[in-house]
């Protein structure tokens, strides 16, 4: 997604009257003796298997790729969504579409075995190619564990692919392949505030359009095997008029009835944009409205407390972590120890450098699979060149957990590869350095 002013609001609180000062390990704590340790609402894991936690991090177009999924899982996060997804981009098979201003095939289907439960999220115009495009993505979804996994990251038997592809029959006490899996639900956007495309709605700017969102819904449910859950992302409203309003809560109550699984709320209007706080309130109000159903909320979650505040004052059964993950995957991990009743703790500065080297090493192992060159050293180079330009935009923001970020934020900005990017960290985070 392009410029839109994405990170337009800084860190600030949502407009929640006093969630704030809400104790978020009390909530904890009551989400535990209600529904067990995992504190998570029990119709999730029957729709999504897996989910665990009552959290989960959203997509992000230009950052939710496998390499970010991979690090947000280790550190405790139950389920992850894909950026959105073109319907046409699908439909091409990526082709000629893979500059588009959203994410392209190969970023978004499970990076690993480790890469579920995963969430396939779709986008577009047109009812008919939605649906296309959904039965597509599920293809897709099975299609990116042979073609994509364990290429690049360590799976559970990395070779397995390779052998196969290469004529091996594993000896029989070989260990069993992994399962074949695809997405845990395909989620469609309803919510993406970028402008229309050829005057065609898509994105969020369907809440204008109820009809067209409903048969988009519609479509979809009916391409689908009902095994495969349909799940969608909504802004809170196109804008505040009572006619906005009202046309959010028809295409809310009809996803309902069409079988939609849950629907997750984006505070914010998509006239909104980026700007200015999520309100609460109104997710609240949705969550009244319909108890029997889960609902997910979305919006100004910056912390680990915002997972549990949010909880307590809209009743949402999880939370959708955005901006607030962006280098920052210990998110996840303080709101496992606020439910397991410890205390959170910061990240040290030798868990950053590993995260850091991590986050870098998959990112180069992910561009060097699919980059083209004549020999593999050239096909390296240029991974390399690619990895160190799309690592800076992370590097900028995990910097904000080094006690002087500015100097870090600054070395970021410049590395071009493997060795500088590993420079900057000898630098900031040596090695026996005090945290
Ligand atoms: C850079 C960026 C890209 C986003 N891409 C997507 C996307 O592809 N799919 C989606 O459902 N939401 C997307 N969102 C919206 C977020 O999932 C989330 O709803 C929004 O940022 C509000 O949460 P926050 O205020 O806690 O960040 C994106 C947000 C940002 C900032």
């Amino acid at each position: 997604m392009t410029a839109v002013g994405n990170n337009a609001t800084p860190p600030a609180p949502a407009i929640a009257p006093g969630a704030h000062d809400r104790d978020p390990r009390a909530i904890a704590e009551r989400l535990v003796e209600r529904f067990g340790a995992t504190g998570t609402d029990p119709r999730l894991a029957a729709i999504v298997p897996g989910f665990d936690g009552p959290f989960f991090q959203a997509g992000l177009a230009g950052y939710s790729e496998a390499p970010m999924r991979l690090i947000a899982r280790r550190h405790g996060c139950p389920v992850c969504v894909t950026e959105a997804l073109l319907d046409r981009t699908l439909l091409a098979g990526g082709r000629g579409f893979a500059k588009a201003d959203l994410g392209d095939i190969a970023d978004n289907v499970p990076g690993a075995a480790d890469d579920h439960p995963l969430i396939g999220q779709i986008m577009g115009s047109d009812p008919a190619e939605m649906a296309a495009a959904a039965v597509k993505m599920v293809e897709q979804g099975r299609r990116g564990e042979r073609a994509y996994r364990d290429e690049a990251y360590h799976g559970e038997n990395p070779d397995w692919f390779r052998e196969r592809k290469n004529g091996y029959v594993p000896p029989e006490d070989a260990p069993d392949p992994p399962p074949t899996r695809t997405f845990a639900s395909i989620d469609v956007n309803l919510a993406c505030p970028v402008k229309k495309i050829a005057k065609k709605a898509r994105g969020g700017h369907w809440l204008a359009e109820p009809d067209g969102a409903i048969a988009i819904l519609a479509a979809v449910r009916d391409a689908l095997p009902a095994d495969v859950p349909i799940t969608v992302k909504m802004r809170r409203s196109f804008d505040d008029t009572a006619e906005m309003q009202e046309n959010f809560l028809r295409i809310f109550d009809a996803a309902y009835d069409l079988g939609c699984a849950w629907v997750c709320v984006h505070g914010r209007t998509v006239e909104q944009k980026y700007v200015g706080p999520s309100k609460w309130d109104p997710i609240r109000d949705l969550v009244e409205r319909r108890p029997d159903v889960p609902v997910l909320g979305s919006g100004d979650v910056w912390t680990a407390a915002d997972i549990f505040r949010m909880i307590d004052y809209t009743g949402v059964s999880a939370v959708s972590v955005a901006r607030g993950c962006i280098g920052n995957p210990w998110i996840f991990r303080e709101a496992r120890d606020l439910l397991a009743g410890r205390e959170p703790s910061p990240p040290t500065l030798a868990e950053q450098r590993a995260v850091l080297e991590a986050h870098f090493e998959l990112m180069l192992a992910d561009n060097e699979r699919r980059m083209r060159g004549r020999t593999a050293q050239e096909k390296h180079e240029r991974a390399e060149g690619l990895t160190g330009r799309m690592m800076r935009k992370f590097g900028v923001r995990f910097a904000a957990h080094h006690p002087e970020p500015d100097a870090v934020k600054r070395a970021f900005t410049k590395v071009e590869t493997l060795d500088g990017w590993r420079e900057v960290l000898a630098e900031h985070y040596p090695v026996g350095m005090p945290s």
